[in-house]
């Protein structure tokens, strides 16, 4: 955490906190880890995108009233045969996006799974937001929302249903985190 000044136009110096943190988007593969983090960061949307085995590395600043927080999103591929590397990725780390695919229920069932393995595995007071992505899709909907809700509900979690197509609840999911996360 760093902390700097700058002028007002009133004269008064404030003094803006910088918190970094660690994130990390887990979740099946092809539920849209990457194409979330590519529309946030850049704005982008791709129909096909590729999954790229290993990590990407990527940063995005939110700022509060308060503070500004700079992610540091680690972007991992969630083919299961990289999952026993999971626990890898996510130490240390702050926060995490559990990502499914609202048009696929096996989808959901298994970001149950990473959000239990958080919860025995990550740092206790990690922060854990669940994205219901795909939100355009709603026409194929498989998962319910007031499911995925109750169960967000009682593991303590942040719910959004989003999509990285249309940008719905994008921003508004990454600004909760932000603010949940202690400065
Ligand atoms: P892995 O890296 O293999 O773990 O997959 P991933 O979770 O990163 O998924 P990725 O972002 O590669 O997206 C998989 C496919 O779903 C791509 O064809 C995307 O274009 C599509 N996709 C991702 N998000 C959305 C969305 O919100 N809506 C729609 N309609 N398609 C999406
Ligand atoms: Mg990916």
């Amino acid at each position: 955490m760093t902390s700097r000044s700058t002028a007002r136009p009133s004269g008064q110096p404030q003094a803006i906190k910088i918190c970094q943190f660690k994130l990390v988007p887990l979740g099946e593969s092809a539920v849209g880890k990457s194409s979330l983090v590519l529309r946030l960061i850049k704005g982008q949307f791709h129909e096909y995108q590729e999954s790229i085995p290993g990590v990407a590395f990527l940063t995005q600043l939110v700022c509060l009233a308060d503070a500004t927080v700079r992610f540091e999103i680690w972007d991992t591929a969630g083919q299961e045969r990289y999952h026993s590397l999971a626990p890898m990725y996510y130490r240390g780390a702050q926060a995490a996006t559990v990502v499914f695919d609202i048009t696929n229920q096996e989808t959901f069932a298994r970001a149950k799974t990473r959000v239990k393995d958080l919860q025995r595995q990550a740092s206790p007071s990690i922060v854990i937001a669940l994205a219901g992505n795909k939100a355009d899709l709603a026409n194929k909907r498989m998962a319910e929302y007031e499911e995925a809700q109750a169960y967000a509900d009682d593991n303590s979690l942040l719910f959004m249903e989003t999509s990285a197509k249309t940008a719905k609840n994008l921003n508004d999911l990454f600004l909760a985190i932000a603010k949940k996360l202690p400065k």
